[in-house]
């Protein structure tokens, strides 16, 4: 019974493949790992708080129902999917995700995680990303099943990937709390050293699972966002000390991308430097349209930098025109500029090339 279904499946592909796109690669799949910046919905299947299930969340979305996604509506992997031509990825745990829909890609993100398996233990039940890495294994296992182990291993590697790692050890870990274990045990600078060099094992890991074409971000303006002005920002500048954090992290995560290109001696990962991302439209608003960078859309208290984003907290009339939708995330709006920046920023940005570049040198080759 089943295997007819596959059978039927894999025919029916052929012939797309075949007859409406002769010659041509169907739309490359999309595949995502990280935190909440980029976590599709997997953790409305998880017994956590980290959840963005409830309105107003997804209130710009076109169902404009909430979906996980910690976003007023697309979040930064949709806006991606856009770019490259398809669908966005469904979340790993989503039920949808079967049959030909697994060959879309997949999000295997989770809200509250970070590259140590110590960040984010307050959320309890959520994807740590070494989880993250065993998922995909999974994936590929039925991905093979349904169409072979050649074709399936192919479709990882003509993949694109996107992975959003770092923020969480920082805000939900080192700084957490005052005298944290991670801050008494590591200095700062030492502590960046650390995370960078276990950053590096799971990118290694991913190119073992046959990743070959992985965007890699680090924190973004972590100092800036609406949660940290709330409870560390005298009036309103950006918190110094953990914007020291991104400025030190950022920068050692595109040497560290460089140098394992240079052992693998390909450019297979590429560093999206978040934070400059960010930073001109947080430093300069006005210039793109917002008419702050500092107080969240949804929220409470100071900056509505409080709290959690709920149907009882103050929800601002025109989203597009905040930076922040939620104490921590942009809007669906700031989104699109950091998506703009990786399509075609300098490097700057994206070293050691950006997104348009992968797309015209991937269809070359
Ligand atoms: C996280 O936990 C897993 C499973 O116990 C382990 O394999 C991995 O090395 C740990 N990662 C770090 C950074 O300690
Ligand atoms: C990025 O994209 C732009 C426009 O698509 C291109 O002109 C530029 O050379 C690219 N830069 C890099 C560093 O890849």
């Amino acid at each position: 019974m089943e295997g007819t279904i596959f059978s039927c499946v894999i025919l029916g592909l052929a012939v797309m493949v075949g007859v409406v796109t002769p010659g041509v690669d169907a739309a490359r799949a999309f595949f995502v790992f990280g935190d909440s910046l980029v976590d599709n919905g997997n953790n409305n299947y998880l017994a956590t708080t980290a959840r963005a299930d409830l309105p107003p969340y997804g209130i710009d979305y076109p169902t404009h129902r909430p979906t996980g996604r910690f976003s007023n509506g697309l979040n930064i992997p949709d806006l991606i999917s856009e770019a490259i031509g398809s669908e966005p990825t469904l979340p790993y745990l989503d039920p949808e995700l079967n049959g030909e829909n697994l060959l879309v890609g997949a999000n295997f993100a989770s809200a509250g995680i970070g590259i140590l398996n110590d960040t984010g233990i307050q959320f309890i039940n959520i994807i740590r990303i070494f989880q993250q890495l065993q998922l995909f294994q999974q994936y590929q296992q039925r991905v093979a099943a349904l169409i072979g182990e050649e074709q399936a291993q192919q479709l990882v590697s003509n993949a694109l990937v996107l992975i959003t790692l770092g923020g969480n050890d920082f805000v939900n870990n080192y700084y957490l709390v005052p005298f944290s274990a991670r801050s008494r045990q590591f200095s700062l600078p030492d502590y960046v050293v650390y995370l960078i060099s276990e950053y590096r094992n799971i990118l290694a890991r991913l190119y073992e699972l046959g990743a070959r074409r992985v965007l890699v971000t680090g924190t973004g303006p972590l100092g800036c966002v609406p949660s940290e002005l709330a409870q560390r920002s005298r009036n309103g500048e950006c918190v110094a000390e953990l914007q020291r954090a991104a400025a030190l992290f950022n920068p050692q995560l595109v040497q560290m991308v460089s140098s394992l290109n240079n052992e693998i001696g390909s450019n297979v990962f590429i560093a999206a430097n978040a934070q400059q991302m960010s930073s001109n439209f947080i430093s300069n608003p006005r210039a793109f349209g917002f008419v702050t960078s500092k107080v969240a859309c949804c929220g409470q208290g100071r900056y509505n930098g409080l709290g959690l984003c709920t149907v009882a907290s103050n929800l601002c009339p025109n989203r597009d025109v905040y930076a922040f939708w939620d104490a921590f995330h942009p809007s669906e709006r700031a989104n699109r500029f950091i998506v703009r920046e990786i399509l075609t920023g300098d490097t700057r940005y994206m070293y050691p090339m950006n997104l348009s570049t992968i797309m015209a040198l991937d269809t070359r080759t």
